[in-house]
């Protein structure tokens, strides 16, 4: 008796703590309030989940949105979705190819976005990531080759590609003053971090994953304080650069069985939901001149501890700048 009521207890509290319940207060966006026409804005992994329903809340906004994905029949069907949610209004809705497991097609992506089309970026939101949780068809390889180099498939996807594209693209971003959101996740301080692991690690596991998320935190909070030195202090032209922890929500990025992936969407909070606060962070006044935070829903919290040891931070950096250099120019 006692165990179910102790286990009834533990089952309601997740519902409500991941689900929508008390702990949702967000609202949507007010969509007259306001208007984005002539903004240019990068979504990374916007054909499904989480980046997908970022779009459909900027789209309805008018701006143009670059759908930075790999999967080109996806990221169609998920622009038809954006447009319909726009009731129609928003034809500035863009594919363009970027493969975050690719260093080359990353740099590929920038020429276009660029060079070839001359476009200049106001928001960019680096949401792409994969997580591992078991053994599992979709994930088969935790080995990543790039020319001569092989790299951890998770720390690739979600951490070294998204700081090759935004280096790239780091002067476009300053001129325009650009707004940079990290989604990264609170899962972050489960894992703790090793350079070595994370680089070098061949193994596929969630502990990778975490160090991944820290990962993107450390590189926020790095350049931003490079943003903002002293050598800069008197730049009028800065980006913000902030990283966020959108929710724990239903999405493609854990594969279940059926039917435990119905009791998952089900439960937890839909990626809709979650992508309102990730909105808010992008477009909002209040938000405007902040950087180098870590945003949980549209509140500024403090990141796990280790995150902000500025040594790992710099080192982390600079092993970065080092894994790419061959591709920055
Ligand atoms: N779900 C959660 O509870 C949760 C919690 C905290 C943080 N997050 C973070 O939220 C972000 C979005 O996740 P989600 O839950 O929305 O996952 P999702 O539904 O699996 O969507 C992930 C997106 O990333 C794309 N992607 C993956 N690898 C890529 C690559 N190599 N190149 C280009 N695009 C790639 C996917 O494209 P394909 O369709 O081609 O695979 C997909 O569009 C991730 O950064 C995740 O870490 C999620
Ligand atoms: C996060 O933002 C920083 C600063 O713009 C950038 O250097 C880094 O590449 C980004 N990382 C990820 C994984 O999004
Ligand atoms: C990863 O392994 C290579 C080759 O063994 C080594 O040169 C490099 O220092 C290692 N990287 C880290 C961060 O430990
Ligand atoms: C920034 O401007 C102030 C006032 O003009 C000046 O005193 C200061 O030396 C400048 N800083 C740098 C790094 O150029
Ligand atoms: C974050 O940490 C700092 C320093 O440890 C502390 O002063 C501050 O109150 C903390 N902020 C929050 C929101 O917990």
């Amino acid at each position: 008796m006692y165990y179910i009521i102790i286990l009834l207890v533990i089952l309601i509290t997740i519902i409500f703590y991941f689900g929508m319940g008390l702990f949702a207060p967000t609202k949507d966006i007010e969509y007259d309030k306001y208007d984005l026409k002539g903004k240019v804005v990068i979504i990374t992994g916007s054909n499904a989940g989480l980046g997908k329903e970022i779009a459909k809340k900027i789209g309805k906004l008018g701006a143009h949105i670059i759908f930075a994905c790999r999967n080109e029949l996806k990221a169609k069907e998920a622009i038809k979705e954006v447009f319909e949610f726009s009731n129609c209004e928003n034809d500035k809705l863009e594919f363009m190819k970027l493969d975050l497991l690719s260093l080359g097609s990353i740099k590929e992506f920038v020429n276009q976005f660029q060079n070839i089309k001359k476009l200049k970026c106001d928001i960019l939101i680096n949401n792409a990531g994969i997580m591992w949780l078991w053994e599992d068809k979709k994930w088969n390889n935790p080995i990543t080759k790039n020319g001569g180099n092989q790299f951890n498939t998770q720390f690739l996807a979600n951490y070294l590609g998204h700081f090759l594209l935004t280096q790239l693209l780091f002067k476009n971003l300053m001129e325009n003053q650009a707004r940079i959101l990290n989604i990264s996740s609170s899962v972050h301080s489960l894992g703790g971090f090793s350079l070595e692991n994370l680089i070098n690690d061949t193994s596929y596991t969630f502990q990778t994953y975490c160090q991944s998320k820290l990962a993107q935190i450390y590189s926020t909070y790095y350049l931003d304080s490079l943003i903002n030195s002293v050598e800069n202090e008197n730049i009028t032209n800065k980006a913000t650069i902030n990283a966020i922890h959108p929710g724990i929500f239903a999405s493609e990025i854990v594969n279940l069985p059926f039917p435990l992936d119905r009791l998952y969407h089900k439960i937890f909070k839909s990626a809709e939901y979650c992508a309102r606060a990730i909105v808010k962070c992008a477009i909002e006044n209040q938000y405007q001149s902040i950087s180098g935070k870590y945003f949980d829903d549209t509140k500024i919290i403090n990141s796990s501890s280790l995150s902000y040891n500025k040594e790992i931070g710099k080192q982390l950096y600079q092993q970065s700048m080092d894994l790419i250099k061959d591709y920055l120019n």
